[in-house]
């Protein structure tokens, strides 16, 4: 006997007609009498298929015990059937069970607390695999773009010395008796590989202790960044806006249906194609605040959650707001250039976040780099740093420093609002926040 010669699911819906082998797992079952109807699903989409008693007279005990998400083979005929929940249906001639299931401990009534423990069985729903899907494409999206304009991809140790956004948000490891932390950003590390590869970009974990309960943080997120040796603020901008365009222009070509199975209007995502996203100052937010939402801000503070989605719900694309008070931003932020007298007390610097439509929060920040040393030791200090930990820093700019910048996008940030998600947790196959750290 030759070997089954298997087809995925979607290869069979788009044969339409004739024999075809499957194989997957039970996503729901139903029976009679004399039929049984199953329909299978793979990674690539499901269908049904029907099982007449009669011709399989010396195995019906066991099929008509199948129970949801039992693996099985098919082999059988395939013909359009309009009643079918993807069009068609396949007669089986032949049903190989190759692993039953017990009763599959998810349905309808779990919250969103029990779907959570039972994640690892979670990401066999139809929501969890269009999600995934969408993340796959978009992590490729993002190489394909820094690839396409040369640059290297480039990593950066996860554990260090020192802190790069503040120290509220580190995690403390105990590293053979000494203490280190877990990475919030490949930054520093980066700005040292700039002066060998000039163009880089990394896409990987970063960690970042968030308190917040909100449904836009995790402790663990996956984090796309850029640095390029010789580039000026605008390029930045520019590239963050290129990236989220060439992302979305993918998502739209391959992951349609994705998007419908997740509920999502794909129109919503359309003008990010079409404008050019607006780039406002900080000022020109505060200003805005007021007249359109009636939010008033006190100048130097930075823009709460509120505040940002008040912010993009006067747009239909994402937005930049750049030049943001220097007390509110990283100390490696290089201030807006000014004549001295200009706004005493009111420095700004040439950093920006790029915030996502429809309330799903900052997708991108960014910044033109700090070149002098001094003033790189002043910012620690303001902060409470021992500069002597960021030697290794200061030598990026002692030997040879040129103009460069950098930006982070939030990869589970971007993917929420692509596909319209509640949470950002089901960006992610195993999130971790504070209160959810297993399976
Ligand atoms: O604005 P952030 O803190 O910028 C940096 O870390 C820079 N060092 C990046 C750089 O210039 N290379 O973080 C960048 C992005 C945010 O805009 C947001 O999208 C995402 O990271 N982010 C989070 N995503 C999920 N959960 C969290 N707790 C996040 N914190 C930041």
């Amino acid at each position: 006997m030759p070997e089954e010669k298997f087809i995925s699911i979607a290869e069979a819906l788009k044969k339409g007609s004739g024999k075809v082998s499957v194989r997957g797992w039970i996503y729901r079952e139903r029976g009679s009498n004399e039929f049984k109807f199953l329909v299978l699903r793979d990674s690539s989409d499901i269908i049904q298929c029907v099982l007449k008693k009669e011709k399989f007279k010396d195995k019906w005990e066991e099929i008509d015990k199948l129970q949801v998400e039992a693996s099985v083979e098919i082999s059988g005929t395939i013909k359009e059937d309009k009643r079918a929940p993807t069009g068609y249906e396949i007669e089986a001639d032949k049903i190989i069970i190759v692993g039953k299931s017990e009763s599959f401990p998810i349905n309808k009534s779990l919250n969103e607390e029990l779907l959570g423990d039972r994640r690892h069985l979670w990401l066999r729903s139809r929501k969890m695999n269009a999600i995934m899907k969408v993340r796959d494409t978009v992590l490729r999206a993002m190489r394909e773009h820094w690839h396409k304009k040369g640059f290297y991809e480039y990593h950066s140790p996860s554990l260090l010395g020192m802190q790069a956004e503040g120290g509220s948000t580190l995690f403390k490891v105990d590293y053979f008796g000494k203490p280190l932390y877990l990475s919030q950003t490949w930054q520093l590390h980066a700005e040292a590989g700039i002066f060998s590869l000039e163009k880089i970009f990394t896409i990987q974990p970063s960690f970042r202790a968030e308190k917040s309960k909100t449904s836009r943080h995790l402790t663990e997120y996956w984090h796309a960044e850029m640095e390029a040796a010789w580039e000026g603020f605008d390029y930045l901008q520019d590239d963050a806006e290129q990236l989220i365009k060439h992302i979305i222009e993918k998502v739209l070509q391959e992951r349609k249906p994705e998007l419908e199975i997740l509920g999502r209007d794909a129109k919503k995502l359309e003008p990010v194609l079409k404008k050019k996203f607006p780039r406002i100052t900080y000022d020109e937010a505060l200003k805005l605040l007021k007249e359109k939402k009636k939010i008033s801000i006190q100048w130097g503070k930075d823009l709460r959650t509120i505040e940002e989605d008040a912010l993009s719900a006067i747009y239909d694309t994402p937005i930049i707001v750049r030049n943001y008070p220097k007390i509110v931003k990283a100390f490696y932020m290089k201030e807006t250039p000014r004549t001295p007298e200009a706004r005493k007390g009111k420095e700004t610097v040439l950093g920006f976040d790029m915030i996502a439509p429809e309330g799903y929060g900052e997708l991108v920040g960014g910044s033109q780099r700090e070149e002098d040393i001094e003033k790189l030791k002043k910012n620690l200090k303001a902060q409470g740093e021992d500069p002597s930990k960021y030697e290794f820093y200061f030598d990026t700019r002692r030997y040879g420093s040129v103009p460069h910048g950098g930006y982070g996008m939030g990869v589970e940030r971007v993917i929420s609002w692509i596909c319209g998600l509640e949470t950002i947790k089901d960006a992610i196959a195993f999130p971790r926040t504070m209160t959810r750290y297993s399976p």
